[in-house]
Order: structure tokens, then sequence, then C-alpha cells
């Protein structure tokens, strides 16, 4: 029954692409023996599988991320080596990630409301108290450090969850992987001592999250400056404006939660998520609010409502001709109004069985190759904040920093 292009791994039948970055690219996907519930299935990049330390690598994420289990982060269901290379099988969110919802709400001039950038914070440090204080089954402490705390890692539901994705580049005691990912991360998104080529610790993730935080609030990133060089100089010196001069809305509060998180020495952060968790939360009951599912919900019914509808005919569709057999696979991508997600095509396929050599990008670099499941129209080359086409400038800026200022 299986059609002759059907693209296959584990029991697993791919029906979408939905993104394609620097390693990996993520499908659609069903187990045949379920069809009823939709799958994220990560794999790595034909290229990369042929390269050890990159299955490693993956293969180490892949391990982190069977072990976390908790409500705000997405339960990775497998992870595996079929006939196309390593996988790591997840629930599949509906919904989108947070900087997609941040550029959605810009384009209509609001912001995120603060309670609701608060009470995401507070789950998403809840989610990395979690993983850091993880331990094996010899109550060893696995020292995860997700590293990559920033917006494209951050899925909201359209159900109101909020959801950590990603554990890409986390680092645990039990697989020690090389530098490479220490600049893996998002530059306006690093804390100083990444930046530096410093060792890290759990402390960057409340970093991360401070930027987040602080993105949510004014819509602007802390460190964004005139091209790499100058935003990682900004970074260093953990410099930045405070939020409240930015969006009125944020009051002192606020800014001292995030001055305290995005501080520049890890010693004056916060010393655990946990920490900066209640202090959000504190932050929320002393002034009453109380933020549901229900509320975040609303706000992505209200941004995307039509490409909800649309991505729930694109996938009832996909998943059909997929299950159907047959005519499993087009060979030119959907096109609806909001550029929808592409079905597999003849390229992708081959890709996928390692034919076509693609045109790639370079480690690290982590241009939005395609939208985020359906959003946007490809955005124009070199348009948006920091981009990472421009990664391998950056990692010689790194170099260079580490250069001029490593003894210090
Ligand atoms: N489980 C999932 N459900 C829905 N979309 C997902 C899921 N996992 C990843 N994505 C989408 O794919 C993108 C890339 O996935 P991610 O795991 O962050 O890979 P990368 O290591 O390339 O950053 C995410 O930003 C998100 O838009
Ligand atoms: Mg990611």
């Amino acid at each position: 029954m299986a059609a002759r292009n059907q693209a296959r791994i584990g029991r697993y039948i791919l029906f979408k692409s939905l993104k394609k970055g620097g390693m990996a690219r993520v499908f659609l996907a069903v187990d045949p023996e379920a069809p009823d519930e939709l799958l994220a299935i990560k794999t790595l990049l034909p290229e990369l599988r042929k390269q050890r330390s990159y299955r490693e690598m993956f293969e180490a994420e892949g391990k982190v991320a069977v072990r976390l289990q908790h409500p705000h982060i997405v339960r990775t269901v497998e992870h595996g080596d079929g006939r196309g290379g390593p996988f790591i099988a997840m629930d599949f969110i509906f919904g989108f990630d947070v900087s997609t919802a941040l550029r959605a709400l810009r384009k209509q001039g609001q912001s995120m409301p603060v309670p609701l950038a608060v009470a995401l914070a507070r789950d998403v440090a809840s989610a990395l108290h979690y993983a850091h204080a993880l331990v094996d089954e010899f109550d060893r402490p696995l020292e995860i450090v997700n590293r990559d705390v920033s917006p494209g890692n951050i899925m909201i539901g359209f159900d109101g969850r909020i959801r950590l994705i990603d554990f890409g580049i986390a680092q645990t005691t039990i697989d020690v992987k090389s530098q490479i990912g220490s600049i893996k991360g998002k530059i306006s998104y690093m804390a100083p001592e990444q930046v530096r080529g410093l060792p890290v610790d759990h402390r960057v993730d409340i970093f991360g999250l401070g930027t987040v935080l602080y993105e949510m609030l004014t819509g602007v990133q802390p460190f964004h400056d005139e091209g790499d060089f100058a935003t990682m100089e900004r970074v260093r010196r953990a410099e930045f404006e405070p939020a409240s001069s930015i969006n009125p809305a944020v009051d002192a509060g606020l800014d001292g939660i995030i001055a305290r998180s995005m501080a520049r020495d890890a010693e004056d952060r916060y010393p655990y998520a946990g920490d900066m968790q209640d202090a959000l939360q504190q932050w929320l009951v002393e002034r009453g609010e109380a933020v549901r599912g229900e509320d975040f919900a609303e706000l992505m019914r209200g941004l995307f409502a039509q490409r909800i509808s649309d991505m729930h005919a694109d996938i009832s569709k996909a998943r059909a001709q997929a299950l159907g057999g047959g005519a499993t696979l087009a060979s030119t991508p959907v096109a609806t109004e909001s550029g929808a997600m592409r079905l597999i095509s003849e390229d992708m396929l081959a890709e996928f069985a390692g034919l076509a050599s693609e045109a790639d990008l370079p480690l690290g670099a982590r241009a939005e190759v395609e939208p985020p499941t359906s959003t946007e129209p490809a955005k124009p080359a070199g348009g948006g904040a920091v981009t990472w086409v421009l990664v391998g400038v950056a990692l010689a800026a790194v170099a260079g920093l580490i250069y001029a200022f490593g003894g210090m």
C-alpha cells in the first residue's frame, strides 16, 4: 500500500515539511497505526548525516529529549535511526512559535499584553528549572542547559499551551560535546559568557529567558544593533535600555526582574530558574493578574484566525494523501494565500534519501528557509533583525572577540 514516493522514517509517514534549519528539517508526520495523532519528526540534514560528529550531537539531543517530561516541554515520543537517518519523533504542536507571534503582533501594531508575557516567561522558567534539576536513574545530575532559549524555540499552541521545544544544543555531563555548541545559539539571546566563549552553566538560560521576556514586552531585542559585531559588543557588556522606557505599561517591578535575569555576571542573576519563576508569579499575584491558557488561545485566535483554518484544511488534505497511498506527493508546493506548509516535493524526497545536494546552509546558519509551520510568505533576504545568514561572519567575529578580549 505504500506509495512509490512515500517518505517514511521509522514507522512514520512524513507528509509535510514544516521547517528547515541549519542542521535539521522538521516534518509533519503520522504513525499509520495511530493516524489521528500528528507528530513532528526532526531529521538531520543529509550532508550532516554523513558526519559522525553531527550524528552524535543529534543522538545526544534525542537522548536528552526523551528524558524531558514536563507540561511546558514538548513531549518526545522516541528517537531512533531509520533508513532516512536519525530522527526525533515528538508531538506536533498546533500553534506558532513566539517569534512568529511577535511578528504578527507587530504587523498589527500591537504588543503582547504584559500579564501574558509575564505568564509565558513564568511557564518557560518552570520548564527550565525542571530540565536544569533533572537527574539520571542513579540520581546523578544531568546538568542539562538548553543554551538556546529564544523566541523560535518556544511554542504557543492554539489551545493556549506554552511549550519549550528544541534542546538541540543542550549539553549534559553524560555527553560532553564539542565547542561548536557554544556558538550555535543566536547572538541576540546569548549570555555574555557565551559570547566570550567562557564556560557556561544553567544561568545562561535565565539570561536567555530574560531577553525573550524583554522582547515580548517591548517588541525589540535588547541588544539589537547595527551588525552582529556591534550586537555582540552590547551582549558582552549586557547593556540595554530598561523595558519601561520603551513600553510604559512595564512597571519598575518588572524592570527589576529583567535586570536581575539579564545581569552581566552570572552570580548577580537569579540563582535558579525556579527563583525567576517565583518572582514572575509573585508579580502576577501582587497585581491580581490571573492568566489562563484560554487567554493565550484567544490571543492566537485573534492573530491567526484565517491561518488556523487554512492549516486545518492543509493538514487534512496532506494526511489523506499520505495515508491513502496513491497520490502521496505533490511536486509543487501547495500555495494558499498565507503561504502554506509545503507538501513533500520530489526534490525534498531526493534530499531526504540523500540523493540531492541541496544548497543547505552551513552549520549554525539558522536562517528561516521556510516559514515555521504555515506562516508568513518568505522574507526578502536581508530583512528582519539579526538574520542567520550572517552567522559565518559572526563566527569570525566571535573568534575575533575572544581573541581581542580573551584576556579580560
Ligand atoms: N513539535 C513541533 N510542533 C510544531 N512545530 C515544530 C515542532 N518542533 C519544531 N517545530 C517547528 O520547527 C522549527 C525548528 O525546530 P527546532 O526543533 O527548533 O529545530 P532547530 O534545531 O533547527 O532550531 C521550530 O521553530 C518550529 O517552528
Ligand atoms: Mg530551534
